[in-house]
């Protein structure tokens, strides 16, 4: 015994010398089943209610019903299992009948030397398809998220026009407050209102950073200001998980764009923060560091004082759909367009991390000399 893989086996059958048989030759497959026997539907659907299973398989013929009864219990409930059945000897239509109803396999008790492959093929075909159905799901939530970003930033784009009409406004009336003479709590409040406005201004400005970033050329881009955004972007994750410290180098400019910047950075930021517990701000921090370090290279890193990743996954984070959050919470697909992003722009991005010792994501990105007229003229 052991060493087997294990199965989890519900098996519709209402003989135990077969139940026994069925085992041996499952157990010389190499599988180690965990097996539940029952024959009646109430217990087939009390079963399917208990599960999980990896697998079923019913014999045809059963006291009062037969195998196929069991199919539509295994559908209504959105499980997607091999269902096999392994019958006494049936006319060949019957069996035609069964696999045509969506039985995967059907199989005759005397010729069992079949139901190890059988069962391995189903298991592997059932697992790609529960993988094609996750793929969907995240797919369908990235598709979401894109179009909720494409959302918002018509929303902030529609929202600057009054906003100017406002402050323009804000600022005559300030401007005339003593002709008017205004009260000084007046004034005040003017002011008050006009620093509200120039921060909804800003937010908005943010906002637009992450619009479209496939429309935008690149081209020599302020990298703190961009960081600067994205750390804006993202503080309400950041602040209630740690300490945000900022260590900029001198001021740069590299070759990329705003928004595909900012969407890197982006990313860095919160799956740093989503990588610590909320409300222990107090005991981790989030490092972003920059520093020119070649002449033509500067280098962005972002760390956090978290869990850390096993050095098996650092390249599988990498990979599209690969994440460990929780459906609706992460699509996996934010270091996969981080890495494409950050090699459309000419740079480099990796990862140093330990479990145990945080996770240290660098950036490296081309310093472009801002162009003088002389240098694009030449170019
Ligand atoms: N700072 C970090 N600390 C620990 N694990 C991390 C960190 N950053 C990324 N990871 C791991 O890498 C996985 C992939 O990250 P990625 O940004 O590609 O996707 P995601 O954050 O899971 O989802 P999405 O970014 O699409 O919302 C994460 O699920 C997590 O397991
Ligand atoms: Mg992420």
């Amino acid at each position: 015994m052991g060493g087997g893989q294990p199965l989890r086996l519900l098996l519709i059958e209402d003989s135990e010398d077969d139940e026994l048989l069925l085992l041996s030759e499952l157990r010389s497959c190499g599988y180690e089943p965990s097996l539940t026997r029952v024959e009646s539907l109430e217990e087939i659907e009390r079963a399917l209610n208990e599960g999980p299973w990896d697998a079923i398989i019913s014999d045809y013929v059963l006291p009062g019903f037969n195998g196929l009864a069991a199919l539509p219990l295994v559908k209504e409930r959105g499980l997607d299992l091999p269902f096999l059945i392994v019958s006494g000897a049936v006319g060949e239509d019957t069996a035609v009948e069964a696999m045509k109803s969506g039985v995967h396999d059907f199989l005759f008790k005397d010729r069992l030397a079949r139901l190890g492959p059988a069962l391995a093929r189903e298991l592997r075909e059932a697992e790609v398809r529960a993988e094609r159905r996750r793929m969907q799901e995240r797919l369908l939530l990235s598709d979401r998220l894109a179009a909720l970003g494409l959302l918002a930033a018509g929303v902030a784009h529609e929202i600057n026009n009054p906003l100017s009409s406002l402050m323009m406004n804000l600022d005559f009336t300030l401007n005339s407050a003593r002709e008017r003479s205004l009260q000084e709590d007046d004034v005040q409040a003017l002011r008050n209102a006009s620093e509200c406005a120039q921060h909804i201004q800003e937010i908005i400005r943010d906002i637009k950073v992450f619009a479209r970033p496939e429309a935008q050329p690149l081209g020599p881009t302020d990298l703190h200001r961009v960081l600067d955004s994205a750390l804006r972007m993202a503080w309400n994750q950041v602040f209630p998980r740690a300490q945000l410290i900022k260590d900029y180098g001198e001021a740069s400019t590299v070759h990329g764009s705003e928004a595909r910047l900012a969407q890197i950075f982006l990313n860095l930021v919160i799956n740093a923060a989503q990588a610590l517990p909320e409300g222990s701000s107090h005991e981790h921090a989030i490092h972003v560091v920059t520093r020119r370090s070649l002449p033509d290279t500067v280098r962005v890193e972002i760390r956090d004082t978290g869990p850390g990743i096993p050095a098996e996954l650092h390249e599988r984070i990498f990979e599209p759909f690969f994440t460990t959050k929780p459906l609706g919470e992460g699509t996996g697909l934010g270091l996969f367009i981080c890495r494409r992003l950050v090699t459309e722009m000419g740079g480099r991005i990796g990862v140093e991390s330990q479990p145990g010792q945080g996770t240290r994501f660098w950036v490296h990105l081309r310093a472009a000399a801002t162009p003088s007229p002389a240098q694009s003229a030449s170019a």
